[in-house]
């Protein structure tokens, strides 16, 4: 009995956490109170359920909803304390192509949705100058909670993170990713090379390729002659990505 009551609760919490970050966020203090209380209840029947073996965790998860649902609950670091909603990643469901940054920012964790912000658009923009709209691909980030001030994620939050990372590679089954900034790059190709030698190639994860360019966020950083050459670089990068989606889109059977 008690299960179902947190399975419900569960379901509850995640849709005000998307509810909140649909802007819903005045509600009447009666509410408020409610949601207080079902947190409350909530949180003492994980506790319990801890006592009593591990929740049903990763392993046993086989869809992206079931992913999802297990995301918007996590409390495995310490960025859950802070942020105001998951952003988990959003796209096709079926993507050639998965794109992944590095934690949402200020406008990703209101909304509750990837790369909204300045940052944002400019990716809008990378993807349209070779023939991609977001909704044919996949996007999401390495953490999916924002650290505080944009903090660049710390290692223990990114290892707490990367295993929902990895789940969403094998439900999505993209045959190609794209590292955006290092951060992506050092957690997928666990390397620590510095970016400007993993950029310009592509690497195998499995049966995936992957490749490596800036982060639209760097890119914004700078202006003169150094953006004119990460530009170039970054231009260099997306047409390499442009000529493998395509032949993998004419491989690709109906
Ligand atoms: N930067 C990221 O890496 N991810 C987002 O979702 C937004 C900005």
């Amino acid at each position: 009995m008690e299960h179902h009551v947190k399975e419900a609760l569960e379901e509850l919490v995640t849709a005000l956490s998307k509810a909140r970050g649909l802007g819903l966020e005045r509600l009447p203090t009666k509410s408020l109170q409610a949601i207080s209380k079902m947190e409350e209840e909530l949180k003492r029947l994980r506790d319990k359920t801890h006592d009593h073996g591990p929740e049903p965790g990763l392993s046993q998860v086989t869809s992206l909803e079931q992913l999802e649902q297990l995301l918007h609950s996590c409390q495995d670091c310490q960025l859950s304390a802070t942020r105001k909603n998951v952003v988990v990643g959003e796209g096709s469901k079926r993507p050639l192509l998965m794109l992944v940054g590095e934690a949402p920012g200020r406008e990703e964790d209101v909304t509750g949705r990837p790369f909204v912000g300045k940052s944002g658009e400019l990716l809008t923009k990378m993807l349209r100058a070779i023939n991609l709209s977001r909704s044919e691909v996949y996007i999401t980030s390495v953490v999916k909670c924002r650290p505080p001030r944009n903090r660049t994620p710390h290692r223990d939050e990114i290892a707490a993170c990367l295993p929902y990372l990895h789940k969403q590679i094998e439900l999505l089954d993209p045959a190609l990713l794209l590292c955006l900034g290092s951060t992506a790059a050092h957690a997928l190709l666990n390397t620590e090379n510095p970016l400007s030698k993993l950029r310009g190639r592509f690497y195998s994860l499995g049966k995936r390729k992957v490749l490596v360019t800036y982060h639209p966020a760097y890119l914004l950083r700078f202006g003169g002659s150094k953006l004119l050459n990460l530009k170039k670089q970054a231009w260099q990068d997306l047409q390499m990505l442009q000529r493998e989606y395509e032949r993998l889109k004419r491989q690709e059977k109906p």
